[in-house]
């Protein structure tokens, strides 16, 4: 098992990551003295909830948990005030109280929905992180917590640090196949962002990743996680450096709008958003490699890196722009200027945007 801590003073915790140690859940709940005495609200998709939910609760109860399971439908939706309501609902009706704590167990959409019922029940609850997706090694780091308005996605939210977070890679292996490559491609974006000898082990290791390796996994995990708390830790509530952390993302969550969120799982838009990035870098004058190795990993992790032929670029642009504020025909991008290295950059102009659009269409 290996310890990653989070550095945020007196909200600092840790994340436990490794194989079967979810075996391990109430020795670490009693260590991190997670109450008995109150009501646990433990909240996980119906998916999850098929493979992992019976495990979980059955090990809470037999070590003197009570526990309360709320199963909520799978997929973006739910990250919904009418959700939140509703487990707002069963908390109360539950009897939790000031020294409980709600459990997330599932992906990023579990872990933010949950996270904000913790972050808002009697003005914030102990909250604990138990991630079933590679994507969520992401939201388990920085406590960002939201849900969704109809207008905008996560626009409504707080930072909530959990207590603790328990990894288990166990978990994973139930995971359909899309969803390990989508994760994966988060993964890379922390070596993307600040460390070269991360996306050379990545590369060396993409196969070994993804079959789910044991040793791998545990290490890519650790190293994303750590790569995100390092950023974090010295810019908690996103002033300025922790925006670096969207790289790939000012293209991508404009595809995912027009795309209307079906059509592209959120770690794909990213890739191929990573790939704008890298070409936007090039645009600038940076090296022509970065574009090439970029794209070439990516692809070895078996992640989309062409712009969906069908998508509308002027949709698109006109997404992004509502997405982010720009000056004067300029957008602040994310920009690679060596691979394990970014900047903000505000000097990309809207020519130079739609041209690397039309160059994704193009992307082999
Ligand atoms: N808070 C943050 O900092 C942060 C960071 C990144 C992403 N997010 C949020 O995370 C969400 C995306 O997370 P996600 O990709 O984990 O999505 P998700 O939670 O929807 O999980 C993806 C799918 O996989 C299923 N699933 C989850 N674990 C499984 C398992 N072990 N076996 C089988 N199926 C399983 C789920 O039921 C779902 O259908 C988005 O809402 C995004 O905004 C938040
Ligand atoms: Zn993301």
């Amino acid at each position: 098992m290996m310890e990653l801590k989070v550095d945020l003073g007196e909200r600092s915790y840790p994340i436990y990551i490794g194989e079967g140690i979810l075996d391990d859940i109430v020795d670490l709940f009693n260590k991190h003295r997670i109450s008995k005495l109150s009501p646990i609200l433990l909240v996980t998709d119906d998916q999850v909830a098929e493979f992992h939910l019976d495990k979980v609760l059955e090990l809470l109860l037999k070590g003197g948990f009570q526990v309360v399971s709320s199963i909520i439908p799978a997929g973006e939706k739910s990250k919904s005030i009418a959700q939140f309501e509703d487990l707002i609902t069963v908390a109360i009706e539950s009897g939790l109280d000031r020294k409980s704590t709600v459990v997330a167990l599932g992906g990023g959409v579990v872990g933010d929905l949950a996270g904000y019922v913790a972050a808002s029940y009697m003005r914030g609850i102990a909250f604990v992180q138990i991630p079933t997706t590679i994507l969520a090694h992401d939201s388990s780091v920085g406590g960002k917590v939201a849900v969704n308005h109809p207008l905008a996605k996560n626009i409504i939210g707080a930072f909530h640090q959990p207590e603790l977070v328990l990894y288990d890679i166990a978990t994973l292996r139930t995971l359909p196949e899309r969803q390990i490559k989508a994760g994966l491609s988060e993964v890379i974006k922390h070596g993307f962002i600040r460390d070269a000898d991360f996306v050379a082990w990545i590369d060396h290791n993409a196969y070994k990743l993804l079959e789910l390796d044991s040793e791998a996994l545990e290490f890519a995990l650790y190293h994303g996680c750590r790569i995100k708390s390092i950023i974090v830790s010295q810019d908690e509530r996103e002033n300025n450096l922790r925006a670096i952390l969207n790289l790939g993302h000012t293209i991508g969550h404009a595809l995912e709008a027009v795309a209307k969120y079906n059509g592209l799982l959120h770690g794909e838009a990213i890739s191929i958003g990573m790939v704008g990035a890298a070409r936007l870098s090039v645009l600038l004058g940076n090296p022509e490699h970065i574009y090439t190795e970029t794209k070439r990993i990516l692809r070895k992790l078996g992640l989309p890196i062409q712009l969906p032929k069908q998508l509308d670029i002027d949709e698109i642009m006109v997404a992004m722009m509502h997405d982010k504020k720009f000056d004067s025909g300029r957008m602040t991008f994310i920009i690679p200027t060596e691979i394990g290295e970014v900047e903000i950059s505000n000097q990309v102009t809207l020519e130079q945007v739609s041209q690397v659009l039309e160059q994704l269409k193009q992307e082999e």
